[in-house]
């Protein structure tokens, strides 16, 4: 385990298209009656909306917020801030407007809110990046994390696409640096991840189409939880390099984000391979570094210093001489379209009528789509996969079920009983079907004997079927079935005559059952057709761990299909349909005493059960 700290900030989040109307009560909650808008010139729009909703409540606007923070211009603000006697401040724009605010409220101890327009995430932290004619210098303090964030989508729909790449890819940083920071916890790990998948999936749909309100939404979405990464966790080596190139050679900020991170990402030892798996995991591609390079080049963001106008001689070691040229780092190529091919498949079921249906759909293309970008599969792969579909397939008819043997193999019966068991915690476990229940079995009296002369290990089953309130279920129809002391079950014994180890009873009055039968033994699973040859492909063996089956159905109650294990029987730990659970392994052990019904014996097994079934409302 490791041991980690995590403080997260009091800042109020709304999120939502047309969520600027509620400015007027943001402000108020926050104390304010006189407000001053902030703003650069290029978002002086949208902070004219802002000030007209206003109202009463404005006290002016002030459009010159500028790049980096100059001290200058805060002076200047801070003039406007006592002249006009306000008592809040609204800050509307990108990490300029917003480190203007910040600048002012750590001055005056107002109480700010913030409009993000970009995807800088600059609202949600509490650091303060300003420069002076020596630099930049940064700071962090309460009072500098905006009160409130008002992230509306309508806002960020005239964003240029330039600048939503450049801006989306500072987002992006903020989640990569999280990753491998000293201060990484579970909650910005799983912040970053996602906002790395809905960032690199957002960005193609937004080149594609500024205008799409969705992508648009997906991308606020991340630039919010890459930003509380930032704000939470220490930035590395790619935060250190665009500081210093920004503060001493006024290089763009968001643009030099997006040239660098591929880059660093190539360089950085901090980045391990498990890091550098999940960034490639949550971006759609093979390789992060490459990959990542290439999804900027695709959707037309810049990939070299030298486009961004810096000196060739600033770019002084290995890592900012590849930046500076836009080397490509070396990995496997990014499927340039991954990301707008598996939207478009999800848009194709938008419209499925059933929403549980659309939700499974949908889903399922996702991982699909992510596994086999994820494996770079093979033309070779997928016919060998489709072929094995479609031999699991012909081998399918009434009595052989190749699909549902899959799915045991593969864990899937057994992952699909335990989320159903979860829903009855006070139950007796189901267990998996299995091929060889054969429907309306021989119905049987009590007392039986289902081995019908078949040799074996006499063993007496005495079970008993109760509700969850220890009641007892009379009537209950209970379908018992069993493989033979060799491992076989009768339909694969084409020598018998009829139905053997295998019977119906009905609970007496007591709830019970009894019966006598033989000693359940091991076998393997059909591995005959192409479940076999997957299991001898991965050196798996195909056995089941000894087993007794019951079906249990009564009025009112819901069907419950399990099996016992033999207590100290073989492959009880690697059972190959993963079927065994702990409550369902039970002592077969030798009986004591007379046996049941008179019978004479030298040697008999005895194995005795409650099993507790749910009613149908459960
Ligand atoms: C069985 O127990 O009968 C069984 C279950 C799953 C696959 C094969 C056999
Ligand atoms: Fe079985």
């Amino acid at each position: 385990m490791t041991p980690f700290e995590f403080t997260s900030g009091p800042s109020r989040v709304v999120f939502g298209p047309g969520i600027l109307d509620r400015l007027p009560d943001e402000v108020t909650r926050a104390g304010g009656t006189r407000v001053l808008v902030l703003s650069g010139s290029g978002t002086a729009e949208a902070a004219g909306r802002a000030a007209a909703l206003l109202g009463p409540l404005l006290g002016g606007h002030f459009a010159g917020a500028a790049m980096h923070t100059p001290v200058g211009v805060t002076s200047t603000a801070l003039e406007l801030v006592r002249s006009l006697d306000v008592d809040c401040l609204v800050s509307v724009g990108g990490g300029s407007a917003t480190g203007l605010g910040k600048a002012l409220a750590v001055r005056t101890g107002l109480p700010q809110l913030t409009v993000p327009t970009t995807y800088a995430g600059s609202e949600v932290t509490p650091v303060l990046g300003e420069t002076d004619q020596n630099g930049k210098t940064t700071r962090s303090a309460p009072e500098i994390l905006p009160r409130a964030v008002l992230y509306d989508v309508e806002l960020t729909l005239g964003l240029p696409v330039a600048l939503s790449v450049t801006s989306g890819v500072n987002a992006m940083a903020h989640a990569v640096e999280a990753l491998y920071s000293p201060d990484a916890n579970p909650a910005t790990d799983t912040m970053a991840v996602r906002a790395l998948t809905l960032m690199s999936r957002a960005l193609p749909r937004i080149v594609a189409d500024p205008g799409d309100v969705e992508a648009r939404s997906d991308a606020l979405t991340a630039a919010w939880l890459a930003g509380i990464c930032l704000g939470t966790v220490r930035m590395g080596l790619h935060h250190k390099l665009c500081h210093f190139l920004g503060g001493k050679y006024g290089m763009p900020h968001a643009a030099t984000h997006t040239v660098l991170l591929p880059q660093v990402l190539a360089f950085n030892p901090a980045a391990t391979p498990d890091v550098l798996g999940r960034i490639a995991g949550a971006l759609g591609v093979r390789d992060a570094a490459a990959g990542l390079h290439d999804l900027i080049a695709g959707w037309g963001g810049p990939t070299s210093l030298r486009e961004l106008g810096l000196a060739e001689e600033a770019a002084d070691d290995d890592l900012l001489r590849a930046a500076y040229r836009g080397t490509r780092p070396p990995g496997a190529a990014a499927v340039p379209d991954f990301g707008a091919l598996t939207e478009q498949v999800v848009a194709s079921f938008a419209a499925t009528p059933d929403p549980r249906t659309r939700v499974l759909l949908t889903d399922l293309v996702r991982v699909l789509h992510e596994f086999t970008n994820r494996h770079d599969l093979t033309q070779r792969e997928w016919e060998t996969a489709v072929g094995f579909l479609t031999r699991t397939g012909q081998l399918c008819d009434d009595t052989r079920q190749e699909f549902v043997l899959l799915s045991d193999t593969l864990g899937v019966s057994s992952m699909v009983d335990l989320l159903t068991n979860s829903r009855t915690p006070d139950t007796t476990p189901s267990a998996v079907l299995g091929p060889f229940y054969v429907p309306g079995p021989p119905a049987e009296q009590q007392g039986a004997d289902i081995a019908r002369g078949l040799p074996g290990t006499p063993l007496w089953v005495d079970v008993r079927i109760e509700d969850v309130d220890g009641k007892p279920v009379p009537g209950a129809v209970t379908d018992v079935w069993q493989s033979n002391e060799d491992g076989f079950y009768d339909v694969q014994l084409p020598e018998l005559a009829g139905p053997v180890l295998r019977a119906r009873f009905t609970s007496d009055a007591d709830g019970r059952v009894r019966f006598w039968s033989i000693l359940p033994s091991e076998y393997p699973i059909p591995d005959d057709g192409p479940v076999g040859q997957l299991l001898a492909a991965a050196g798996r063996h195909p056995y089941r761990a000894p087993h007794l089956h019951f079906m249990i159905s009564a009025p009112g109650h819901r069907r419950l299909v399990t099996q016992l294990f033999v207590a100290g029987g073989a492959y009880l730990d690697s059972d190959t349909v993963f079927g065994v659970k702990e409550e369902l392994i039970v002592d077969f052990g030798p009986g004591t005493g007379e046996p049941p019904d008179g019978r004479e014996l030298t040697e008999w097994n005895k194995v005795v059960y409650t099993f507790r079934i749910a009613g149908e409302q459960q």
